[in-house]
């Protein structure tokens, strides 16, 4: 008797750590996936493929893997036919070496080859054998940033280029995504159309270093002009980039704020320290007075935009006077926010093997004084915001407040919770007066939703 087989429902969980890039990938994963008529789950016991999409850009980062991985070899033991991938920066740094380490992992793809899912889950169910793709490649294929599936928030990530060619002496970025090259603004532009089409509200367009964009290869267009062209795609409400390098900001770029209000009032502007020395060594290629300067302007040009930075506590040879220089540009300069970190050295980036290292303590006392002064300030310029009304796009239930909440972003990136029991809303932009700031949110009251 013939027996006609059903095929099973097969389920994938993805893990992502690190930046936006990471979420890009894990994207273009899922839309490939999805073709393969995988269904996306939250639950790593339900799936039959895990993938831990890693981030190495400090120790702790890198550490989460093997930590996530020992939860997922017990799932293995009891359901053998689950394939285990590693993806992203960790992937690609390490190699084999994640092999040694968790025998049970199945396949290991680096950072260029996201695009050859399909190919490499072919191959390791065939052969059941181990599949490692870690090459890098020198170019972008036109159909390589494809299958981007937008989650269901209305927000999606589009790359504009990968790598970075910055070689910032403590950074291994350069080594997880190799060298700068830019996409074509047609494919580009293209992608963002598609997911405008199928609802998406917010676009981000990442990379290492966007004003760079087109400064080496691939690029037809300037970054502003990109930026522009993005801004008339029929249909989008939002319009976001990350992360600009200082060195790089133009005049241009900060005019095209007056042009459009779809570009969100945000500019994540990374100064790392507030030392001339430091700098130097960091090779960030500005002084401190030159980063000053560049962020006088822009808040002069256009108080509306939110200015925040990423800050490096505790970078080889810094001293307490290096430190203070840091913390006195934070004061001056009233970020909005302040993401900060501690040195972790990087096997292989120059910096790791610098005589002078900081003891841990004294970087972790510099840390902890860095989020009290930040601290104030956030918490300060989120007071301003009381009694201001805002468009934000509603992302989500948050679990604060007993589920009673909805939560989004308004367009200077600070989120704000408000009381709605209508989940219909998620995805979409309202408008809301701020009630009441706390240090990293706001709370609003639903005026009404945006219809267009
Ligand atoms: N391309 C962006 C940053 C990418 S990495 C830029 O140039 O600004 C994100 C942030 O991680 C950096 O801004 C930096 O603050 C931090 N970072 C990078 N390497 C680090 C290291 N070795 N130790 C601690 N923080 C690090
Ligand atoms: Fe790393 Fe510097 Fe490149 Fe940013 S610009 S990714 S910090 S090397
Ligand atoms: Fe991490 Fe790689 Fe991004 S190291 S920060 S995931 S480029």
């Amino acid at each position: 008797m013939e027996v006609l087989s059903v095929e099973r429902q097969r389920y994938v969980y993805i893990e992502t750590f690190g930046c936006l890039m990471n979420e890009n990938d894990t994207s273009r994963m899922t839309g490939l996936l999805k073709e393969m008529a995988f269904k996306v789950t939250d639950s790593p016991s339900a799936a039959d493929l895990i993938i831990v999409n890693t981030c190495s850009v400090r120790d702790k980062a890198e550490h989460k893997l093997y930590s996530v991985l020992g939860r997922f070899k017990e799932i293995k033991q009891e359901k053998p036919g689950l394939i285990i991938g590693v993806a992203g920066c960790v992937a690609q740094r390490s190699g084999e070496a994640i092999f040694k380490r968790a025998p049970y992992v199945d396949i290991v793809f680096g950072t260029h080859n996201v695009h050859r899912l399909k190919e490499l889950l072919a191959d390791s169910s065939k052969a059941s054998c181990r599949v490692i793709a870690t090459g890098f490649r020198s170019s972008i294929d036109l159909d390589e940033y494809t299958h981007n599936e937008a989650a269901s928030n209305g927000k999606a990530f589009v790359a504009v280029m990968r790598g970075c060619d910055n070689y910032c002496s403590y950074c291994i970025v350069p080594y997880t995504r190799g060298r700068e090259v830019s996409r074509k603004s047609s494919a580009i532009l293209d992608e963002i159309e598609g997911l405008v089409k199928s609802g998406v509200k917010e676009v981000t367009l990442v990379g290492q270093n966007v004003n760079s964009y087109g400064v080496n290869s691939g690029a037809d267009v300037s970054f502003p002009e990109l930026l522009r062209k993005a801004t008339r795609v029929e249909g989008i409400r939002r319009l976001r980039f990350m992360t600009s390098h200082p060195k790089d900001i133009s005049d241009e770029l900060i005019e095209i704020f007056d042009e459009t209000p779809t570009l969100c009032r945000h500019l994540h502007l990374p100064v790392q320290s507030g030392s001339d020395a430091v700098l130097k060594k960091m090779r960030r290629g500005y002084t401190a007075a030159e980063y000053l300067e560049k962020a006088r302007r822009i808040r002069t040009r256009r108080p509306d935009i939110s200015l925040t930075s990423d800050v490096i506590a505790g970078f080889p040879g810094e001293t307490d006077a290096d430190f203070e220089a840091t913390l006195a540009l934070i004061r001056e300069i009233r970020f909005d926010n302040v993401f900060a970190f501690i040195y972790s050295p990087r096997p292989g980036t120059d910096a790791a093997s610098y005589k002078e290292q900081v003891p841990a303590q004294v970087k972790a006392a510099r840390l902890q004084r860095l989020f009290e002064v930040q601290r104030e300030i956030t918490e300060a310029r989120n007071r301003a915001l009381t009694g201001s009304v805002q468009s934000i796009l509603v992302e989500g239930r948050s679990g604060k407040s007993g589920g009673f909440d909805l939560f989004g972003r308004t367009s200077c990136g600070r989120i704000v919770h408000f009381l709605s029991p209508d989940d219909a809303l998620v995805g979409r932009e309202v408008i809301v007066t701020i009630t009441a700031a706390h240090a990293n949110s706001l709370r609003g009251g639903l005026i009404k939703a945006v219809t267009v």
